[in-house]
């Protein structure tokens, strides 16, 4: 049985497929539709990137059916990470598996690289979930197995359960981004670096807000805007120094330099990307890093926007 999980920690980063077929929160089928998924989908391998990341529940399969669809014209190995939902109506343990071979379908490939729980929620206990990942590894549809949004002391608990059965835990996908720093303040992200967890930094761009194409006057469209509605006013001070460091860096966007800095911080960033240029843009995060200073100066620039 191959359980490394060495082939996570080479990636640098991936991109992220839940804009790709959802109508409620992006807004696709209006703004945007297939063919610039696909533009989105194409780039993002031109430029080298490795790894997709959707799930079960984006956009109802969506997402999952379009990568299915995409991956038949390419040649190019892509790596897929997708995610099991346990809605509390879920009580048997059976439906693990169960979803996961409806998500092979839909994205009709044998197995996936990454099988992440996509919530800790109740009532299922931690370890009976575990125990169905270690079985999707056993029976081959999946190489490794991973969660997300868990605290540290469920991701403990996760990885003492999967240990059971000789299984690493791979990956923690939780948010993270320059204004959200919890996970350096609560030690979740110390933790995975201790214990050979990958960190996978979702959200990344904070919705689209560390782009700098957003403000008070011009807020992001639908419930983004209301979510962010109060950080926007605090945002111009902290773009500004990350316009300058783009600048220093021989002219990265902002988007680059938000990206640069969590792979500078040994996470795994997945920006969405709806179209050809967004993921061009993000694609250009590779291949350089922010210096020390660098990022010191934005760790400071973004100290207020965490509170523990
Ligand atoms: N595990 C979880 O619970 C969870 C939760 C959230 C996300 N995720 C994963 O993380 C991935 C990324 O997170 P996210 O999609 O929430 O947010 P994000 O990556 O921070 O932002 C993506 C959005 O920002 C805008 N954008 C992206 N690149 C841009 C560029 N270069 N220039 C200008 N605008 C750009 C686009 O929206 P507009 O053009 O509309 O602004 C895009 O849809 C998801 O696709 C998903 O795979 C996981």
């Amino acid at each position: 049985m191959e359980t490394s999980t060495r082939f996570l920690h080479a990636i640098e980063m991936g991109v992220g497929a839940w804009a790709w077929g959802d109508r409620i929160i992006w807004n696709y089928g209006g703004s945007y539709a297939d063919k610039e998924v696909r533009g989105a989908f194409d780039l993002s391998l031109e430029k080298g990137i490795r790894l997709i990341d959707t799930a079960e529940v984006y956009g109802r399969g969506r997402s999952e059916r379009l990568i299915g669809e995409f991956l038949k014209d390419t040649e190019v190995p892509v790596l897929l990470a997708t995610k099991f939902m346990p809605f509390p109506w879920r009580l048997l343990k059976s439906s693990l598996l169960r979803a996961l071979r409806h998500s092979l379908e839909r994205l009709d490939v044998e197995s996936v690289d990454l099988y992440q729980i996509h919530f800790p929620m109740p009532p299922i206990s931690i370890e009976t979930w575990m125990n169905e990942l270690a079985t999707a590894v056993k029976e081959g549809l999946t190489r490794t197995v991973g969660v997300s949004n868990y605290n540290q002391s469920q991701m403990l608990q996760a990885y003492s359960a999967l240990a059971r059965h000789e299984i690493p835990l791979a990956s923690n996908q939780v948010e993270y981004h320059l204004l959200d720093r919890r996970i350096e303040k609560s030690g979740l992200l110390a933790r995975c670096h201790e214990l050979d967890i990958r960190l996978i930094a979702y959200s990344p761009l904070a919705m689209g807000l560390l782009t700098g194409k957003y403000s008070v006057d011009s807020p992001p469209p639908g419930t983004r805007g209301r979510r962010y509605s109060r950080i926007l006013p605090n945002l111009p001070p902290l773009l500004k120094i990350m316009t300058q460091i783009g600048q220093d860096q021989g002219g990265k966007t902002n988007a680059q330099i938000a990206l640069n800095w969590l792979i500078c911080k040994k996470t795994m960033p997945i920006p969405g990307a709806k179209n050809a240029k967004q993921a061009e843009q993000n694609a250009g995060a590779l291949g350089w890093r922010l210096t020390d200073d660098q990022v010191a100066a934005l760790d400071e620039a973004s100290e207020e926007f965490t509170k523990e």
